[in-house]
């Protein structure tokens, strides 16, 4: 069973996606608030009705229900106001996921963890730290995000086919974020030698800001990061092997260890089978750099 922790519009956008692609036979919505996870749950059902999938979404406010869970994603906190950062979720949300994390432990403590709330990498490290689990099973959403707005703005400088754009962004899933243009191509041709550098510095600049534009014209992200759940959920549930940027506890990786940050990862069945290390240039690892401080500051000023 896959479990959903908060049934806002992004867990719902995640359950739904998630169901429409048939990744369990059931998908278990959870959240504090009385009748939201229910509710849902129900709308989603009759949406699956008319499209003839027997996957069941069921809604509940007890913590108990997601017992023998396999992935368990954790959407639980505040979302971001117009002119906040994500960093600015930071108290708020570390005693919202530490109190959930706890609850996972105690219903799934075989499953594997994928924290989204924001800040995501701090949150990914609170969640992996507080889960007491081997750090292969707890990955947080954030990379995948943000690839699929540095494909959309690539496919609009270009006009070629989305199919054929292959795109990464690696670092601090906020403010320091790392789209790497050296590292994503169009059918194998490699982005620079498509595109001047201040195309490519535009669009990694885009890549940064549209989520901050997003939540200006309509309160929130949600069908973008709903469906970046769902294709890491299926790379788990399918064993695809693939290769998405996660936010996963360093041990040595890129030449740091005691921190989360987004990298890119082999996902499958066990989740993180292998961390990928890119040799980035000077420009690059500054930028990466900058997260790496940037993150772990906000640890260091969270109690765990
Ligand atoms: C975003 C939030 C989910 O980037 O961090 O849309």
């Amino acid at each position: 069973m896959i479990t959903i922790i908060g049934s806002g519009k992004v867990g719902g956008d995640a359950a739904l996606f998630s169901a429409l692609k048939k990744l369990d036979d059931q998908i278990l919505l959870l959240d504090v608030a009385k009748g939201l996870p229910q509710g849902e749950a129900i709308d989603i059902n009759h949406m699956l009705s008319e499209q003839g999938i027997d996957v069941e979404v069921k809604g509940s406010n007890d913590f108990a229900d997601m017992k023998g869970s396999n992935i368990v994603v954790v959407v639980a906190g505040s979302g971001r106001k117009p002119g906040m950062t994500r960093m600015d979720l930071l108290k708020i949300n570390a005693s919202v996921v530490k109190s959930v994390v706890e609850n996972i432990k105690k219903y799934a403590d075989n499953s594997i963890i994928i924290p989204v709330t924001n800040p995501l990498d701090p949150m990914a490290f609170v969640t992996y730290k507080t889960s007491g689990f081997e750090r292969s099973r707890v990955f947080g959403m954030g990379g995948m995000l943000d690839l699929s707005r540095f494909k959309q703005f690539i496919h609009e400088a270009t006009g070629y086919s989305r199919n054929s754009i292959s795109a990464l962004v690696i670092g601090e899933h906020g403010e320091n974020m790392l789209p790497l243009p050296r590292f994503s191509s169009i059918s194998g041709i490699p982005l620079p030698s498509l595109l001047p550098k201040e195309k490519l510095d535009e669009l990694v600049l885009n890549t940064k800001q549209v989520a901050a534009k997003v939540i200006e014209l309509k309160g929130a992200t949600v069908h973008a990061p709903g469906n970046a759940i769902s294709s890491i959920v299926e790379s788990v549930v399918r064993d695809r092997k693939q290769v998405i940027p996660i936010a996963t506890y360093l041990d040595g990786e890129y030449g740091h260890s005691d921190v989360t940050i987004g990298v890119p990862a082999v996902i499958g069945k066990s989740g993180v089978e292998k961390i990928i290390e890119l040799e980035l240039n000077d420009e690059e690892r500054k930028i990466f750099e900058k997260g790496i401080e940037s993150v772990k500051g906000a640890i260091s000023g969270i109690k765990i």
